[in-house]
C-alpha cells in the first residue's frame, strides 16, 4: 500500500566500527518512520546483511530504550563483498526484492562510499548518518559516538595520570581515530598531556617529543602523559624511546575498543535523534544520495558524492593554544600579543 511519501518501506543499516549512539540514530528514524506509517526493516550486519537478505522486522516497541544503549542492536560488519561491484548489484537486486525503496546508512567514510554506489544504481534511496568515534568525515562538524569516545578516553588517562603521580613515571597512552588526531587532540587538552602526537603535525622525536619531556622536567614535574594517536605512531616504540633516551620509568597503554563501548553522552544521543529523523524526512520528500550533517548546532544535509570529497579540518587552533600553554613557550606570545 502506497504511503503517499516517495518511499513505502525504508531498511536502516549500521556498517563499518560502532560507536556509542548508533541506537539512538536507528531508535529516531524508527519512530519517524512509523509517524509517517512506513515499514520499517532493520538489516544486520550491515552490508553483509543486506547482501544476504537478513532483515527484521522494526517498530516503536522493539527500540524502546535503546536510546541510551552502546553499540548497535543491528550487528555491524565491514563487508568485502560489497567493496565490489557484484556485491552493490547483489545488494541493490536484494532491495528490490524485499520492496526496500529507501535505506538508511549509519557508520563512517567506508559505509558512505558504499551508500554512494548503490544510490547509483537507482533501485533504492539513501540517507547517510555519520557515526564514528573518529570524528573524520569531511562534511559534518561533528560525528555521533565522538564525544562519548572522548570523555571515555579521559577517564581512562585521569586515572592513569593517578599512579604515574604516585610513582613518577612517563605514561604512554594510544588513542583510536583511523588516519586523523581528533580523539587525541581532544582526550590530550582535557587531560593536560605533556605531549599530544598526531598524524596531522609531523614531529623530530629528539627535539618534539625527548627535549620537551627534559624541558618538563625542568620545571618540576616528575610525571609525564604522551598522548598518541594511532594513526601518528606505535604507541609502544615511543614509551620504548622515552624510557632508553631519557631513563624515565615508562608505562605504554592501548585503549583499543574500549573507546568504543558504552552508554552514549547526551551530546550523542540528541545529535544521533535529530539525525535520525532527518534521513527519514530527505527519503520521504524522494531525496536520495544525501548525507545528513552537523554545521555547528544545525542539522544539515550535502550530496553524498561532494561530501566524501570533503575534508575534514585538523583543529590547529586548539593544538597550537595545547602548545604554547604545555611549554609556555613565550614566543608564541611575543609573535600574538
Ligand atoms: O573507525 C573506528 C575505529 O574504531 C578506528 O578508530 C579504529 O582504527 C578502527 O575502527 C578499529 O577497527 P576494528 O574494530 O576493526 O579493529
Amino acid at each position: 500500500m502506497s504511503t503517499g511519501y516517495a518511499v513505502n518501506r525504508v531498511g536502516i543499516l549500521t556498517s563499518g566500527g560502532d560507536a556509542p549512539g548508533m541506537n539512538a540514530a536507528i531508535r529516531g528514524a524508527v519512530r519517524t518512520l512509523q509517524c509517517l506509517g512506513i515499514d520499517c526493516f532493520g538489516v544486520r550486519h550491515g552490508y553483509a546483511g543486506l547482501i544476504r537478505g537478513d532483515i527484521i522486522p522494526l517498530d516503536e516497541k522493539i527500540v524502546r530504550g535503546i536510546t541510551g544503549r552502546g553499540g548497535t542492536m543491528l550487528y555491524t560488519a565491514r563487508s568485502k563483498e560489497f567493496q565490489t561491484s557484484e556485491g552493490v548489484l547483489r545488494a541493490s537486486e536484494n532491495c528490490k526484492y524485499l520492496g526496500i525503496d529507501g535505506l538508511i546508512t549509519i557508520g563512517g567514510d567506508g559505509t558512505f562510499r558504499g551508500a554512494h554506489a548503490l544510490s547509483e544504481l537507482g533501485d533504492v534511496k539513501v540517507a547517510g548518518i555519520p557515526c564514528t568515534i573518529d570524528n573524520d568525515i569531511g562534511c559534518t562538524s561533528y560525528t555521533i559516538g565522538f564525544d562519548t569516545a572522548c570523555n571515555t578516553a579521559v577517564e581512562a588517562v585521569d586515572r592513569l595520570n593517578d599512579t604515574m603521580q604516585s610513582h613518577e613515571r612517563c605514561s604512554v597512552v594510544e588513542v583510536m581515530g583511523r588516519k586523523a588526531g581528533h580523539l587525541a587532540l581532544n582526550v590530550g587538552v582535557a587531560t593536560g598531556a605533556t605531549i599530544i602526537m598526531v598524524p596531522e603535525v609531523t614531529y623530530d622525536f629528539e627535539r618534539d617529543v625527548v627535549e620537551r619531556i627534559r624541558t618538563a622536567r625542568l620545571t618540576g614535574r616528575n610525571n609525564f602523559t604522551v598522548i598518541v594517536a594511532e594513526g601518528a605512531e606505535q604507541g609502544q616504540s615511543v614509551a620504548t624511546k622515552i624510557q632508553e633516551k631519557l631513563g624515565i620509568e615508562t608505562r605504554f597503554t592501548a585503549l583499543g575498543h574500549v573507546q568504543r563501548g558504552g552508554p552514549p553522552q547526551i551530546r550523542d544521543r540528541v545529535t544521533a535523534t535529530c539525525m535520525g529523523y532527518r534521513a527519514v524526512m530527505l527519503l520521504a520528500e524522494g531525496q536520495s544520495g544525501r548525507l545528513v550533517a552537523m554545521s555547528g548546532d544545525t542539522v544539515i544535509d550535502h550530496d553524498i558524492s561532494e561530501a566524501l570529497e570533503m575534508e575534514k579540518p585538523f583543529d590547529y587552533d586548539t593544538y597550537n593554544s595545547f602548545s604554547a600553554l604545555t611549554f609556555l613557550d613565550r614566543n608564541f606570545f611575543a609573535g600574538i600579543i
